[in-house]
């Protein structure tokens, strides 16, 4: 079984439906419990488990300085996936994280930051994978 530094369930709800344009589309979760406690703030690889499934993806944790209408967030977004999720309980496992959150001047700057996430996050989870294959 990967090793995971934390794990997160709740239903998934309807964000700012920004992350679609931006190419980055996330499930949002809302915490089973408001003063649930979560990792510290920032961007980490992650599984995630829908049902009997196991996704992998990218998730983050917190304020989204970047916006304008900031507000505290837990998402994810998962890759090679374009299923319809809202309303589903999902489990966010945190397995490691890549960086802080940060504020950036447009989201065109978050946009390439994004990108680069998604190589550096798909290279840790196949090496995660890898180290993981014969532990099942
Ligand atoms: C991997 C990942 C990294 C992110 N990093 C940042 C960040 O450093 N700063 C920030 O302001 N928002 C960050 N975000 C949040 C995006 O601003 C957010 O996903 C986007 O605006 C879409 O929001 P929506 O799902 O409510 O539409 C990140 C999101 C993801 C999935």
């Amino acid at each position: 079984m990967t090793s995971t530094l934390f794990s997160i369930s709740g239903p998934v709800i309807r964000g700012k439906q920004l992350g679609r344009k931006l190419g980055y589309p996330t499930a949002n979760i809302k915490p089973a419990n408001e003063s649930l406690y979560h990792p510290y703030t920032g961007v980490y690889a992650a599984r995630i488990d829908i049902g009997p499934d196991h996704y992998y993806g990218m998730a983050n944790i917190g304020f989204r300085p970047t916006l304008s209408e900031s507000s505290f967030t837990i998402e994810v977004n998962i890759f090679d996936f374009s299923k319809d999720i809202y309303g589903r309980n999902i489990t966010i496992h945190f397995l490691q994280r890549t960086r802080d959150e940060l504020k950036f001047n447009s989201l065109d700057e978050l946009v390439r930051q994004m990108e680069q996430d998604e190589r550096e996050t798909r290279t840790i989870l196949s090496s995660f994978l890898n180290a993981n294959s014969n532990s099942q």
